[in-house]
Protein backbone atom coordinates (compact mmCIF):
# COMPACT_ATOMS: atom_id res chain seq x y z
CA UNK A 1 0.00 0.00 0.00
CA UNK A 2 1.11 3.29 -0.82
CA UNK A 3 2.11 5.51 2.01
CA UNK A 4 0.28 8.77 2.32
CA UNK A 5 3.24 11.70 3.00
CA UNK A 6 2.22 13.97 6.04
CA UNK A 7 3.67 16.78 8.00
CA UNK A 8 4.30 17.81 11.48
CA UNK A 9 3.60 21.51 12.35
CA UNK A 10 5.57 22.38 15.98
CA UNK A 11 7.54 19.17 14.99
CA UNK A 12 10.02 20.60 17.32
CA UNK A 13 7.97 20.97 20.64
CA UNK A 14 6.86 18.45 23.43
CA UNK A 15 3.73 17.28 21.34
CA UNK A 16 5.61 17.56 17.67
CA UNK A 17 8.31 15.19 19.56
CA UNK A 18 5.76 12.77 20.10
CA UNK A 19 4.23 12.52 16.66
CA UNK A 20 7.89 12.36 15.32
CA UNK A 21 8.27 9.03 17.29
CA UNK A 22 5.21 7.23 16.19
CA UNK A 23 4.89 8.54 12.75
CA UNK A 24 8.36 7.01 12.07
CA UNK A 25 6.99 3.78 12.72
CA UNK A 26 3.19 3.96 11.45
CA UNK A 27 2.11 1.97 8.59
CA UNK A 28 0.10 4.37 6.64
CA UNK A 29 2.12 7.06 7.08
CA UNK A 30 5.12 8.56 6.29
CA UNK A 31 6.61 11.84 7.57
CA UNK A 32 7.71 13.76 5.11
CA UNK A 33 7.87 17.55 6.22
CA UNK A 34 9.00 19.12 9.86
CA UNK A 35 8.11 22.75 10.10
CA UNK A 36 7.92 24.99 13.81
CA UNK A 37 9.39 28.82 14.27
CA UNK A 38 11.69 31.31 12.15
CA UNK A 39 14.02 29.85 15.49
CA UNK A 40 13.59 26.32 13.79
CA UNK A 41 13.24 26.69 10.54
CA UNK A 42 16.30 25.94 8.59
CA UNK A 43 18.30 23.88 10.93
CA UNK A 44 18.08 20.18 10.78
CA UNK A 45 15.65 18.44 12.96
CA UNK A 46 18.57 17.11 14.34
CA UNK A 47 20.02 21.04 14.92
CA UNK A 48 16.89 22.32 16.12
CA UNK A 49 15.89 19.90 19.30
CA UNK A 50 19.28 18.95 20.05
CA UNK A 51 18.92 20.29 23.41
CA UNK A 52 15.44 19.59 23.70
CA UNK A 53 14.68 16.17 22.79
CA UNK A 54 12.30 14.72 26.09
CA UNK A 55 11.56 11.08 24.45
CA UNK A 56 13.26 8.17 25.65
CA UNK A 57 13.57 6.67 21.78
CA UNK A 58 16.54 8.19 19.67
CA UNK A 59 15.65 10.44 17.23
CA UNK A 60 15.08 8.84 14.24
CA UNK A 61 17.80 9.02 11.76
CA UNK A 62 15.63 9.76 8.42
CA UNK A 63 13.98 12.56 10.76
CA UNK A 64 17.18 14.17 12.30
CA UNK A 65 18.37 15.01 8.89
CA UNK A 66 15.01 16.47 8.04
CA UNK A 67 15.39 20.53 7.08
CA UNK A 68 13.00 21.72 9.48
CA UNK A 69 10.69 24.48 7.11
CA UNK A 70 8.20 27.40 8.41
CA UNK A 71 4.70 27.06 8.73
CA UNK A 72 3.80 27.55 5.53
CA UNK A 73 1.47 25.47 3.11
CA UNK A 74 3.19 26.75 -0.09
CA UNK A 75 5.99 23.97 -1.86
CA UNK A 76 5.67 20.97 1.20
CA UNK A 77 5.17 17.42 0.09
CA UNK A 78 2.65 16.06 1.86
CA UNK A 79 -0.96 16.04 1.98
CA UNK A 80 -1.83 16.05 5.65
CA UNK A 81 -0.74 18.18 8.59
CA UNK A 82 -0.52 17.29 12.16
CA UNK A 83 -0.69 20.39 14.40
CA UNK A 84 1.49 20.75 17.12
CA UNK A 85 1.25 24.39 17.77
CA UNK A 86 1.38 26.61 19.92
CA UNK A 87 -1.97 27.70 20.52
CA UNK A 88 -0.80 31.97 20.19
CA UNK A 89 -0.05 30.91 16.39
CA UNK A 90 -1.90 27.80 15.36
CA UNK A 91 -5.33 29.68 14.74
CA UNK A 92 -4.58 31.15 11.63
CA UNK A 93 -1.52 29.05 10.55
CA UNK A 94 -4.22 25.97 10.54
CA UNK A 95 -6.69 27.76 8.57
CA UNK A 96 -3.80 29.08 6.07
CA UNK A 97 -3.05 25.09 5.41
CA UNK A 98 -7.23 24.29 5.32
CA UNK A 99 -7.37 26.80 2.72
CA UNK A 100 -4.48 25.30 1.19
CA UNK A 101 -6.41 22.01 0.63
CA UNK A 102 -4.59 20.16 3.43
CA UNK A 103 -6.14 18.37 5.73
CA UNK A 104 -5.33 19.39 9.21
CA UNK A 105 -5.39 17.03 12.31
CA UNK A 106 -5.04 20.01 15.43
CA UNK A 107 -4.52 19.20 18.79
CA UNK A 108 -4.45 23.57 19.82
CA UNK A 109 -7.51 24.97 21.18
CA UNK A 110 -8.47 27.11 18.55
CA UNK A 111 -10.62 25.65 16.52
CA UNK A 112 -12.15 22.99 18.78
CA UNK A 113 -15.23 24.95 19.44
CA UNK A 114 -15.80 25.79 15.89
CA UNK A 115 -19.71 24.69 14.62
CA UNK A 116 -18.52 23.01 11.68
CA UNK A 117 -15.22 21.46 13.04
CA UNK A 118 -14.90 17.66 14.90
CA UNK A 119 -13.55 18.00 18.25
CA UNK A 120 -13.30 13.87 18.16
CA UNK A 121 -12.26 10.88 20.35
CA UNK A 122 -13.14 8.06 17.85
CA UNK A 123 -14.14 5.37 20.63
CA UNK A 124 -16.80 8.68 21.94
CA UNK A 125 -17.85 10.25 18.35
CA UNK A 126 -16.57 8.80 15.19
CA UNK A 127 -19.90 10.21 13.25
CA UNK A 128 -19.40 13.92 14.32
CA UNK A 129 -16.65 13.44 10.87
CA UNK A 130 -19.67 14.02 9.04
CA UNK A 131 -19.26 17.72 9.69
CA UNK A 132 -16.31 18.13 7.86
CA UNK A 133 -18.41 18.29 4.57
CA UNK A 134 -20.32 21.55 6.24
CA UNK A 135 -16.38 22.93 6.14
CA UNK A 136 -15.34 22.32 2.90
CA UNK A 137 -18.47 24.00 1.56
CA UNK A 138 -17.73 26.86 3.66
CA UNK A 139 -14.24 27.18 2.66
CA UNK A 140 -14.65 26.44 -0.92
CA UNK A 141 -11.74 23.95 -0.56
CA UNK A 142 -11.12 20.30 -0.07
CA UNK A 143 -8.79 20.67 2.98
CA UNK A 144 -10.71 21.22 6.63
CA UNK A 145 -9.57 21.00 10.46
CA UNK A 146 -10.22 18.19 12.59
CA UNK A 147 -9.45 18.65 16.36
CA UNK A 148 -8.63 16.27 19.45
CA UNK A 149 -9.61 17.64 23.18
CA UNK A 150 -7.52 18.91 25.75
CA UNK A 151 -5.78 16.40 27.16
CA UNK A 152 -7.07 15.84 30.53
CA UNK A 153 -10.92 15.83 28.44
CA UNK A 154 -9.46 13.11 26.45
CA UNK A 155 -9.01 10.75 29.12
CA UNK A 156 -12.48 11.97 30.77
CA UNK A 157 -14.82 11.35 28.10
CA UNK A 158 -14.09 7.85 27.66
CA UNK A 159 -15.94 6.52 30.65
CA UNK A 160 -18.38 9.04 30.55
CA UNK A 161 -19.52 7.86 27.22
CA UNK A 162 -20.67 4.26 28.59
CA UNK A 163 -21.99 5.94 31.51
CA UNK A 164 -23.99 8.26 29.07
CA UNK A 165 -25.37 5.54 26.99
CA UNK A 166 -26.48 3.11 29.83
CA UNK A 167 -27.33 5.62 32.53
CA UNK A 168 -27.65 9.20 31.64
CA UNK A 169 -25.33 11.86 32.96
CA UNK A 170 -26.65 14.52 34.73
CA UNK A 171 -23.58 16.06 36.62
CA UNK A 172 -19.72 15.51 36.64
CA UNK A 173 -17.08 16.79 38.93
CA UNK A 174 -13.36 16.19 38.27
CA UNK A 175 -10.16 17.16 40.52
CA UNK A 176 -7.06 16.98 38.37
CA UNK A 177 -3.82 15.90 39.02
CA UNK A 178 -1.89 16.99 35.71
CA UNK A 179 1.26 15.81 34.47
CA UNK A 180 5.09 18.62 33.68
CA UNK A 181 4.60 17.28 30.13
CA UNK A 182 1.44 18.94 29.89
CA UNK A 183 2.61 22.64 29.93
CA UNK A 184 4.89 22.12 26.96
CA UNK A 185 8.85 22.33 26.84
CA UNK A 186 10.00 23.75 29.75
CA UNK A 187 6.64 24.65 30.90
CA UNK A 188 6.50 25.52 34.87
CA UNK A 189 9.39 26.56 36.51
CA UNK A 190 11.24 23.54 38.85
CA UNK A 191 10.16 26.36 41.69
CA UNK A 192 6.82 26.61 41.75
CA UNK A 193 7.03 22.51 41.41
CA UNK A 194 9.03 20.60 43.54
CA UNK A 195 7.90 19.93 46.84
CA UNK A 196 4.22 21.52 45.71
CA UNK A 197 0.68 20.64 44.09
CA UNK A 198 0.57 23.69 41.60
CA UNK A 199 -3.34 24.59 42.17
CA UNK A 200 -3.83 26.79 38.47
CA UNK A 201 -3.59 25.86 34.84
CA UNK A 202 -4.51 28.41 32.68
CA UNK A 203 -7.90 27.76 30.76
CA UNK A 204 -7.63 24.14 31.30
CA UNK A 205 -10.88 24.10 33.82
CA UNK A 206 -13.08 25.91 31.26
CA UNK A 207 -11.91 23.64 28.72
CA UNK A 208 -13.02 20.26 30.90
CA UNK A 209 -16.03 22.45 31.47
CA UNK A 210 -17.37 22.63 28.02
CA UNK A 211 -15.52 20.45 26.12
CA UNK A 212 -17.21 17.26 27.05
CA UNK A 213 -20.59 18.34 26.05
CA UNK A 214 -19.29 18.84 22.44
CA UNK A 215 -17.47 15.53 22.72
CA UNK A 216 -20.89 13.62 23.93
CA UNK A 217 -23.71 15.64 21.48
CA UNK A 218 -25.73 14.43 19.24
CA UNK A 219 -24.94 14.84 15.68
CA UNK A 220 -27.40 17.39 13.92
CA UNK A 221 -27.42 17.77 10.15
CA UNK A 222 -23.71 20.02 9.38
CA UNK A 223 -23.16 20.57 13.01
CA UNK A 224 -23.51 18.54 16.68
CA UNK A 225 -25.71 19.55 19.74
CA UNK A 226 -23.97 19.55 22.98
CA UNK A 227 -25.22 17.33 25.90
CA UNK A 228 -27.00 18.83 28.65
CA UNK A 229 -24.89 17.33 31.45
CA UNK A 230 -22.93 19.74 33.74
CA UNK A 231 -19.09 19.57 34.66
CA UNK A 232 -17.36 21.20 37.01
CA UNK A 233 -13.26 21.02 36.96
CA UNK A 234 -10.33 21.76 39.52
CA UNK A 235 -7.22 21.35 38.06
CA UNK A 236 -3.99 21.29 39.82
CA UNK A 237 -0.31 20.53 38.12
CA UNK A 238 2.17 18.04 40.11
CA UNK A 239 5.30 16.70 40.37
CA UNK A 240 4.77 13.68 38.23
CA UNK A 241 6.60 13.05 34.23
CA UNK A 242 3.61 11.77 32.30
CA UNK A 243 -0.02 10.65 32.98
CA UNK A 244 -2.66 12.97 33.79
CA UNK A 245 -4.35 11.41 36.65
CA UNK A 246 -8.18 12.45 37.76
CA UNK A 247 -10.45 12.17 40.80
CA UNK A 248 -14.17 12.10 39.11
CA UNK A 249 -17.51 11.70 40.63
CA UNK A 250 -21.01 11.83 38.89
CA UNK A 251 -24.49 11.94 39.27
CA UNK A 252 -26.60 9.86 36.62
CA UNK A 253 -30.34 9.82 36.14
CA UNK A 254 -30.60 6.40 36.89
CA UNK A 255 -28.61 5.21 39.50
CA UNK A 256 -26.92 1.57 38.43
CA UNK A 257 -25.44 -0.93 41.04
CA UNK A 258 -21.33 -0.95 41.38
CA UNK A 259 -21.47 -4.11 38.87
CA UNK A 260 -23.41 -2.45 35.79
CA UNK A 261 -20.82 0.62 36.16
CA UNK A 262 -17.74 -2.05 36.08
CA UNK A 263 -20.16 -4.11 33.09
CA UNK A 264 -20.48 -0.84 31.25
CA UNK A 265 -16.52 0.16 31.40
CA UNK A 266 -15.74 -3.42 30.38
CA UNK A 267 -17.53 -3.77 27.48
CA UNK A 268 -17.38 -0.61 26.18
CA UNK A 269 -15.00 -1.25 22.64
CA UNK A 270 -16.81 0.62 19.71
CA UNK A 271 -13.89 0.44 17.29
CA UNK A 272 -13.23 -3.44 17.99
CA UNK A 273 -14.37 -3.68 13.97
CA UNK A 274 -12.14 -0.76 12.46
CA UNK A 275 -9.03 -1.56 10.97
CA UNK A 276 -7.05 1.46 12.85
CA UNK A 277 -3.76 0.58 13.96
CA UNK A 278 -3.37 3.41 17.00
CA UNK A 279 -6.40 2.31 18.73
CA UNK A 280 -6.40 0.23 21.73
CA UNK A 281 -7.27 -3.28 22.30
CA UNK A 282 -9.32 -2.04 25.08
CA UNK A 283 -10.00 2.28 25.64
CA UNK A 284 -10.81 1.48 29.26
CA UNK A 285 -9.26 -1.23 31.55
CA UNK A 286 -10.59 -1.37 35.15
CA UNK A 287 -8.31 -2.10 38.01
CA UNK A 288 -9.58 -3.41 40.89
CA UNK A 289 -6.48 -3.22 43.17
CA UNK A 290 -6.96 -0.98 45.22
CA UNK A 291 -4.31 1.32 45.11
CA UNK A 292 -4.66 1.44 41.42
CA UNK A 293 -4.12 2.91 38.72
CA UNK A 294 -0.65 5.06 39.50
CA UNK A 295 0.83 7.44 36.73
CA UNK A 296 4.17 5.72 37.00
CA UNK A 297 3.27 1.72 36.62
CA UNK A 298 0.17 2.17 33.94
CA UNK A 299 0.55 5.59 32.01
CA UNK A 300 1.83 3.26 29.46
CA UNK A 301 -1.02 0.63 29.13
CA UNK A 302 -2.59 0.02 25.52
CA UNK A 303 0.48 2.01 24.23
CA UNK A 304 -0.78 4.98 26.14
CA UNK A 305 -4.23 5.01 24.61
CA UNK A 306 -6.07 3.20 27.06
CA UNK A 307 -7.60 5.26 30.01
CA UNK A 308 -7.53 3.00 33.63
CA UNK A 309 -9.62 3.20 35.78
CA UNK A 310 -9.93 2.80 39.38
CA UNK A 311 -11.40 2.86 43.34
CA UNK A 312 -15.11 3.05 41.97
CA UNK A 313 -17.19 3.49 44.71
CA UNK A 314 -20.36 5.33 45.70
CA UNK A 315 -20.15 8.76 46.77
CA UNK A 316 -22.16 10.51 49.80
CA UNK A 317 -22.91 13.33 47.38
CA UNK A 318 -23.60 12.04 44.41
CA UNK A 319 -23.98 8.81 42.68
CA UNK A 320 -20.13 7.64 42.03
CA UNK A 321 -16.61 8.12 42.24
CA UNK A 322 -13.81 6.60 40.25
CA UNK A 323 -10.15 7.49 39.70
CA UNK A 324 -8.84 7.51 36.19
CA UNK A 325 -5.65 7.72 34.63
CA UNK A 326 -4.53 8.44 31.04
CA UNK A 327 -1.01 9.43 28.96
CA UNK A 328 -1.60 13.28 28.13
CA UNK A 329 0.76 13.34 25.39
CA UNK A 330 -0.02 10.13 23.72
CA UNK A 331 -4.11 9.59 24.32
CA UNK A 332 -4.26 13.45 25.18
CA UNK A 333 -2.48 14.52 22.02
CA UNK A 334 0.00 12.86 19.57
CA UNK A 335 -1.30 9.81 18.98
CA UNK A 336 -5.32 10.32 19.65
CA UNK A 337 -4.24 12.65 16.92
CA UNK A 338 -3.00 9.97 14.31
CA UNK A 339 -5.70 7.87 15.47
CA UNK A 340 -8.55 10.51 14.38
CA UNK A 341 -6.42 10.73 10.71
CA UNK A 342 -6.43 6.73 10.24
CA UNK A 343 -10.49 6.94 11.34
CA UNK A 344 -10.53 9.48 7.88
CA UNK A 345 -8.89 6.98 5.99
CA UNK A 346 -10.93 4.26 6.90
CA UNK A 347 -13.70 6.20 6.50
CA UNK A 348 -13.30 7.30 2.79
CA UNK A 349 -12.54 11.06 3.64
CA UNK A 350 -8.68 11.15 2.51
CA UNK A 351 -8.53 11.72 -1.47
N1 LIG B 1 1.79 18.89 26.12
C1 LIG B 1 0.64 18.24 26.15
O1 LIG B 1 0.45 17.25 26.89
C2 LIG B 1 -0.51 18.67 25.25
C3 LIG B 1 -1.65 17.87 25.21
C4 LIG B 1 -2.73 18.23 24.39
C5 LIG B 1 -2.65 19.37 23.63
N2 LIG B 1 -1.55 20.16 23.69
C6 LIG B 1 -1.52 21.33 22.80
O2 LIG B 1 -0.62 21.04 21.72
C7 LIG B 1 0.06 22.22 21.31
C8 LIG B 1 1.57 22.01 21.46
O3 LIG B 1 1.86 21.81 22.83
P1 LIG B 1 3.34 21.47 23.34
O4 LIG B 1 3.15 21.09 24.75
O5 LIG B 1 3.98 20.53 22.39
O6 LIG B 1 4.04 22.93 23.21
P2 LIG B 1 5.60 23.30 23.05
O7 LIG B 1 6.44 22.22 23.61
O8 LIG B 1 5.71 24.67 23.60
O9 LIG B 1 5.80 23.35 21.44
C9 LIG B 1 5.27 24.38 20.64
C10 LIG B 1 5.62 24.21 19.17
O10 LIG B 1 5.08 25.34 18.45
C11 LIG B 1 6.14 25.93 17.64
N3 LIG B 1 5.94 27.38 17.51
C12 LIG B 1 5.94 28.31 18.49
N4 LIG B 1 5.76 29.55 17.97
C13 LIG B 1 5.66 29.39 16.63
C14 LIG B 1 5.47 30.29 15.52
N5 LIG B 1 5.37 31.61 15.71
N6 LIG B 1 5.41 29.77 14.27
C15 LIG B 1 5.51 28.43 14.06
N7 LIG B 1 5.70 27.54 15.07
C16 LIG B 1 5.76 28.01 16.33
C17 LIG B 1 7.42 25.62 18.41
O11 LIG B 1 8.54 25.72 17.52
P3 LIG B 1 10.02 26.19 18.04
O12 LIG B 1 10.63 25.03 18.74
O13 LIG B 1 10.72 26.52 16.75
O14 LIG B 1 9.80 27.37 18.92
C18 LIG B 1 7.14 24.19 18.88
O15 LIG B 1 7.41 23.29 17.84
C19 LIG B 1 -0.48 23.36 22.18
O16 LIG B 1 -1.51 24.02 21.49
C20 LIG B 1 -1.00 22.63 23.42
O17 LIG B 1 -2.01 23.34 24.08
C21 LIG B 1 -0.46 19.84 24.46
Amino acid sequence: MRKIKVGVLGATGTVGQRFVELLEKHPFFELSEVCASEKSSGKTYLEAVREKWKIKAEIPERIAALEVKDCSPKGLDCEIAFSALDSNVAGQIEENFANAGFAVSSNSKNHRMDADVPLLVPEVNHEHLEIINAQKERRNSEGFIITNPNCSTAGLVIPLKPLDDSFRLDKVHVVTMQALSGAGYPGNSAIDLIDNVYPFISGEEEKMETEPQKILGKLNGASVKNAAFKVSAQCNRVFVSDGHFECVTVELEKKPSIEEIIECFEAFNPLKNFNLPSKPEKPIIVMKEKDRPQPRLDRDKGDGMSVCVGRIKESKTMHYSFNLLSHNTLRGAAMSSILNVELLAEKGFLK
